[in-house]
């Protein structure tokens, strides 16, 4: 059982390599009962500001994850800086015992980046 959420593909692209139907994030977090089992438990998703997006921090928040191996996957475009560590503070908070955690360099997609890296005005005054 994998679930995943995606602004733009990335990660829903990690996803289906390792797992044929994951599961969309938006679509059952509004579901009243987030209980899971399953042998392995995943998630897979962006890294938003060196962080899991919020919909994702709220989805580890409210589940209830029944697996003897539960994983992250997550993907980013320049830095992921410490989201690996973050994602395990963040799941030790969920009382999810975390087995494997990894990063996963994509094509970026966080546009104010490359305004600031590639387009930014210059003043000559
Ligand atoms: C709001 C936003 C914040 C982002 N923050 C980071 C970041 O802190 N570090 C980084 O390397 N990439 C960052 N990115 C780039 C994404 O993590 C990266 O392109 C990711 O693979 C997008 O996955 P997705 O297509 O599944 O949404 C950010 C993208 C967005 C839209």
């Amino acid at each position: 059982m994998l679930f995943y959420f995606t602004g733009t593909g990335n990660s829903l692209f990690v996803a289906r390599q390792i797992e044929e139907h994951p599961i969309s994030i938006p679509q059952v977090i509004h579901w009243e009962n987030l209980e899971f089992s399953a042998e392995r438990i995943g998630v897979a998703a962006p890294i938003y500001g060196h962080e899991v997006p919020p919909m994702v921090k709220e989805f580890l928040k409210r589940g209830t994850f029944h697996t003897d191996y539960f994983y992250m996957v997550l993907t980013y475009g320049n830095r992921h800086g410490g989201t690996a560590e973050l994602a395990k503070q963040l799941c030790d908070e969920c009382g999810i015992a975390v087995r494997y955690i990894n990063v996963i360099q994509m094509m970026d997609n966080w546009l104010p980046g490359f305004v600031k890296r590639y387009a930014r005005p210059r003043r000559f005054d």
